[in-house]
């Protein structure tokens, strides 16, 4: 296991493996009623928020509670970085505290980098600009995994399942993260997006579509992305409604999706603008399980870069996870 999570790069096949075998196993094992555990009962982690948040900020605090660590939580708003703290000197503020892991959210892609860098502690990217999200990349795999198991189709990691990434795949850190650990975990990844929302050269060994219609009949997970409006700064199509007529995922366009593929969103969610309500509410969405799942794969982060290799469960076939061992 590495000492930071910084972004998807660095997660090799099995590492990533490990961090959703874990996660399944700290969700069974929460789900069988151990709400509390005491994996990193003593250690501070913490919130360094420079980017509004509320999913990825309360999912990380809830993961580190269910340890038994302590949070600390540092919110740009009101704090002294409006009388001109730099990041840095902020961040070593609070390690002065004492603090075992700075989670790191900032508009500036690299911020939690050069954090890494300075900081002794382990330094996970929350969220940096339009870079990287190397977490909820982590549990969109998870949510992947756990949904299409049933199918039977599946193994330890995603081999063959085909994904579409749709939206503003441009300014989305999400399908940065998720281009790079889907692949790496054997999917097919397209993202679908008007040629304005796509980068002109795509970096991750997927490929790049504009016909949403012509690909949603061979997806087996279809995931409609937020148009990042806070990171844009001229006009990349020419209204809300005509990004809604074409690339809008609506219950008409969700029909021709396959019967088993599911529909997946990081959230917030822009009901009636990347996906309609009836899609967000209907079986196949997972929005509210990956909000679920982000807990548990958060936990399983926390506890693998703080506790180190000798906690680390044997790769095993998903369903099957080996003993984690325990502090307590
Ligand atoms: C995403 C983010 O902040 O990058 N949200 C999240 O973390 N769940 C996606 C978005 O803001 O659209």
């Amino acid at each position: 296991m590495m000492q930071h999570l910084l972004g998807c790069e660095d997660l090799d096949r099995t590492t990533a493996i490990q961090i959703l075998d874990t996660a399944l196993e700290l969700s069974q094992r929460h789900a069988a009623g151990e709400r509390k555990l005491d994996l990193l009962r003593g250690r501070i982690i913490t919130n360094l928020f420079y980017e509004d948040s509320t999913r990825t900020r309360l999912s990380f605090d809830a993961a580190a509670k269910r340890l038994g660590a302590d949070v600390v939580t540092f919110t740009a708003k009101g704090s002294s970085v409006s009388k001109g703290e730099s990041l840095v000197d902020t961040a070593l503020t609070l390690q002065a505290m004492g603090m075992d892991a700075a989670l790191v959210r900032h508009s500036a892609a690299g911020a939690p980098h050069r954090l890494a860098r300075v900081l002794d502690c382990a330094v996970v990217n929350a969220g940096d600009g339009a870079h990287q999200h190397p977490t909820q990349a982590l549990l969109d795999a998870f949510t992947i995994r756990a949904r299409l198991h049933g199918t039977g189709q599946l193994g330890a990691d995603l081999t063959g399942v085909r994904v579409g990434i749709v939206g503003d795949i441009l300014h989305s850190r999400v399908a940065h993260s998720n281009a790079i650990l889907l692949v790496t975990l054997g999917a097919r990844v397209s993202v679908i997006a008007p040629p304005t929302l796509l980068p002109r050269r795509l970096p991750w060994n997927v490929t790049g579509h504009h016909d949403l219609d012509e690909v949603l009949p061979e997806l087996d997970v279809c995931m409609p992305l937020r148009v990042q409006a806070e990171r844009m700064n001229s006009a990349y199509f020419p209204s809300a409604a005509e990004y809604v007529r074409q690339w809008g995922l609506d219950a008409a366009r969700a029909a021709r999706l396959p019967d088993h593929a599911i529909v997946m969103t990081p959230g917030p969610t822009v009901r009636g603008m990347e996906i309609s309500s009836e899609v967000a509410d209907s079986p196949r969405s997972t929005i509210v399980e990956q909000v679920a799942n982000g807990v548990s794969v958060r936990a399983a982060v926390l506890h693998l870069l703080l506790n180190g290799e000798q906690f680390v469960p044997q790769p095993t076939a998903f369903g099957n996870v080996s003993h984690l061992a325990m502090s307590s």
